[in-house]
């Protein structure tokens, strides 16, 4: 497993964990409001694991300030590009790899675990 967020310390604490426990993980520093980086951290699953099983699109931002103490750009803004457009880039950069492994395995799935409420 890869364990991506902005936070590399903490997704290093995750992957030690997961360890820990007898799994394998390592950790990959990521913004996901940035493609490019999503790719890479695609592409490092791959190597690391040989192929992509799936992609949990967990990293999100909330602000619950009052709708009138916004300022666009610092209140709004942020959750767009980390909430919405971070998503689009996992579930994009996901699917060319499926594709590239073979689509239709019943072995590739994409999650935002966001909207499970977990
Ligand atoms: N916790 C809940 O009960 C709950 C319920 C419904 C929805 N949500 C939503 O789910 C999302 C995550 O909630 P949470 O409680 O796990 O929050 P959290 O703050 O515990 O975890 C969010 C993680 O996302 C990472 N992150 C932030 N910006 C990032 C970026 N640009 N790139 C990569 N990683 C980034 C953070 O470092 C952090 O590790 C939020 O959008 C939240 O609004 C949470």
């Amino acid at each position: 497993m890869v364990v991506a967020d902005l936070n590399r310390e903490g997704a290093e604490a995750v992957a030690d964990e997961i360890e820990a426990a007898g799994g394998k993980a390592h950790a990959v520093a990521v913004d996901v409001s940035d493609f490019s980086a999503v790719e890479k951290a695609v592409q490092s699953a791959v190597d690391a694991c040989g192929r992509l099983d799936g992609i949990f699109n967990n990293a999100g931002i909330a602000y619950g300030k009052p709708l009138l103490s916004h300022e666009p750009e610092r209140d709004y803004h942020p959750m767009i590009r980390i909430d919405q457009d971070g998503v689009y880039y996992g579930i994009l950069a996901a699917a060319r790899q499926f594709v590239k492994q073979g689509a239709g395995s019943d072995r590739q799935y994409v999650l935002d675990l966001r909207r499970t409420g977990c």
